[in-house]
């Protein structure tokens, strides 16, 4: 009697694994059949009841079922799981063929741009980079260029003063500053060969003009340094950086800090000198002011002028790069628009 029920709960269970469908069908199964009330924990308390000689193959039976029941039961969970899994990863997948979001990059400023153009060819022409402060004094700004208080050549350059110390400290209107910073701090005053990039400050405001604008200043300091050494430097800079067909020609000017002093002019780049609207019709653009360093000044910042001569240069990088980068607003430089300066990524893949 004992045997045929466990002999029953064998097909039975044999039969209901048949139609398990999920983890929670199984899980209440094996609450059904193991828990404590569970089917085969109450055939195998039976166990009491049976005689003595039925015991043995009793209990063999019933671990038959239990055995049965686990091996399906953890054979259905495992299955269960795996294919869990599988469809998490289903539904999870990722499709790496899809293109990356971009990430959006910063790009250089035209300015910087610009500078570093002009600082790679003095660089290569033995050049070294000098660095000055904005904030100048009155002496370094004027005074040792030698534009003493009241120089009617100060009009052309008036700046910004410093409110509590005024006539002492300015932000400076031009990078010749640099110059005598450059040849104070040069103790033994002999032979110099610079270039400070950097910025300066004006009142003027039109599309031409910024109250902020760059400059580059030059200065070579030697013996036996004359005039054609400043035109040869200054054609092969113009040829490099505005191309080998650019033209250039010196007309004489004034500068107060070299004697003699000139206003160097490139062939216009857009016509290449036959005249459009850029040149006004002339075919020259002028790009640069430029002298043999007057003996005042090197003798002001200790120079023995009978040994030494030198010459300088200066120009502002603005119009450079509004030539080469097409811009018609030197304000659009300083405006900080996003719009303005994204243009400039695809420099960056030339
Ligand atoms: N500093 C002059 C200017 O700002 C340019 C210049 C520099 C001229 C060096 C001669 C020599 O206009």
């Amino acid at each position: 009697m004992y045997n045929e029920k466990v002999e029953e709960l064998l097909n039975e269970v044999k039969n209901i694994f048949l139609s398990v469908k999920d983890k929670t069908e199984l899980e209440s199964l094996k609450q059904e059949y193991l828990s404590k009330n569970g089917k085969i924990t109450q055939i195998n308390s039976l166990i009491k009841e049976v005689p003595n000689e039925e015991k043995r193959e009793f209990g063999m039976k019933v671990n038959e079922v239990k055995t049965y029941f686990n091996e399906e039961y953890e054979r259905l969970n495992s299955e269960f799981e795996l294919k869990a899994i599988n469809e998490k990863l289903e539904s999870e997948r990722i499709d790496i063929t899809l293109p990356g979001k971009k990430v959006k990059r910063g790009s250089k400023h035209p300015m910087s741009r610009i500078q570093e153009e002009f600082e790679d060819i003095f660089i290569s022409m033995g050049y070294t980079i000098y660095d000055g402060p904005e904030i100048e004094s009155d002496e370094n700004c004027f005074q040792k260029l030698n534009l003493p208080k009241g120089h009617p050549a100060r009009d052309a350059q008036d700046t910004f003063y410093l409110k509590d110390e005024y006539e002492k400290f300015l932000i400076r209107s031009q990078t010749s500053t640099a110059q005598v910073r450059a040849m104070e701090e040069n103790k033994e005053k002999g032979p110099l060969r610079i270039v400070c990039p950097g910025k300066v400050y004006r009142r003027d405001e039109d599309a031409t003009h910024s109250h902020q604008f760059m400059q580059i200043e030059g200065l070579v300091i030697d013996e036996n340094v004359s005039m054609a050494d400043l035109k040869g430097t200054l054609e092969v800079f113009c040829k490099k950086i505005l191309g080998e067909k650019t033209q250039v020609r010196f007309r004489p000017s004034f500068f107060p800090f070299t004697e003699p002093s000139v206003e160097v002019d490139v062939t216009c780049f857009k016509c290449g000198g036959k005249g459009c609207s850029l040149c006004k019709q002339t075919g020259w653009i002028e790009v640069l002011g430029a002298g043999m360093v007057h003996p005042n000044v090197l003798e002001m910042s200790g120079y023995d002028s009978k040994k030494y001569q030198g010459f300088a240069f200066g120009t502002g990088m603005d119009r450079f790069a509004m030539f080469k980068y097409g811009i018609p607003d030197i304000r659009t430089i300083y405006g900080n628009d996003i719009r303005f300066l994204n243009q400039f990524d695809r420099k960056d893949n030339e």
